[in-house]
């Protein structure tokens, strides 16, 4: 039986399963030198496609993974954010992480870290996970600036195992929330909420 699928819904954000049109902008994004400044290469149309077939796989097989963002007022497709398979011989193998990528001009609204709020809220809520981790190039201002926003804390620097030995990008830091934090931040949101709202 098909596993039932998570589709989080934001303030602002529709997260889904993808759509057959959402290649092609996903597509333009990913051949784009400035999103794809903190990987090894940017893809190739065949590249990019091949990319959304392994995620369509993964919510065939478990109902999430990484989702495709639409802006809720526009319909708009920007990108994604979501849980994927920790990658092999780094810190936190074997777990999930939350990761994002934004088409350039959906920068500087808040989207990732609203989204990611709401795929840790999937992981410690729906999915039962005691530790989510998230990993980037070190140089990765912008994406480290998410995850310590999401409550993530930094617990490793090491050489990405996966990436050719003399690329500039191999060297990533390694970021993590634990079950206990996360109900601790939730914790926290709550009393202040308690605080404001009072008379
Ligand atoms: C990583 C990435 C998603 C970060 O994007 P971002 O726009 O900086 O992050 P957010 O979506 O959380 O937005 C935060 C920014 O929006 C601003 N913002 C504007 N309106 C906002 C609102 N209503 N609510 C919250 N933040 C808002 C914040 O002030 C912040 O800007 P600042 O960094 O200048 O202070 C983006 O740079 C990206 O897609 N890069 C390419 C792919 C990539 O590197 N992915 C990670 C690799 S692992």
């Amino acid at each position: 039986m098909p596993p039932s699928l998570i589709e989080p819904r934001t303030e602002r954000l529709v997260m889904r399963a993808w759509c057959g049109a959402d290649r092609e902008p996903f597509a333009v994004m990913n051949a784009d030198p400035e999103v794809m400044r903190y990987f090894p290469a940017h893809m190739t149309r065949a590249e990019s496609d091949a990319f959304v077939d392994r995620i369509e796989g993964r919510f065939a097989v478990q109902g999430y993974g990484l989702w495709a963002l639409e802006v809720a007022a526009t319909g708009e497709f920007v990108g994604f954010t979501g849980l994927n398979p920790m990658p092999a011989g780094v810190p936190g193998s074997g777990g999930v992480e939350v990761g994002w990528r934004l088409a350039r001009s959906a920068w500087g609204h808040g989207y990732a870290t609203e989204a990611g709020r709401a795929a840790l809220e999937v992981a410690f809520g729906r999915l039962g996970l005691d530790e989510v981790w998230s990993l980037t190039a070190e140089a990765n201002a912008a994406s480290r600036a998410v995850m310590s926003r999401l409550g993530l804390s930094h617990v490793a620097t090491q050489e990405h195992p996966g990436l050719a030995a003399d690329s500039p990008v191999r060297l990533h830091v390694f970021y993590r929330i634990t079950r206990q934090e996360y109900a601790g931040r939730a914790a926290t949101t709550a009393m202040s909420d308690r605080r404001v709202c009072s008379p």
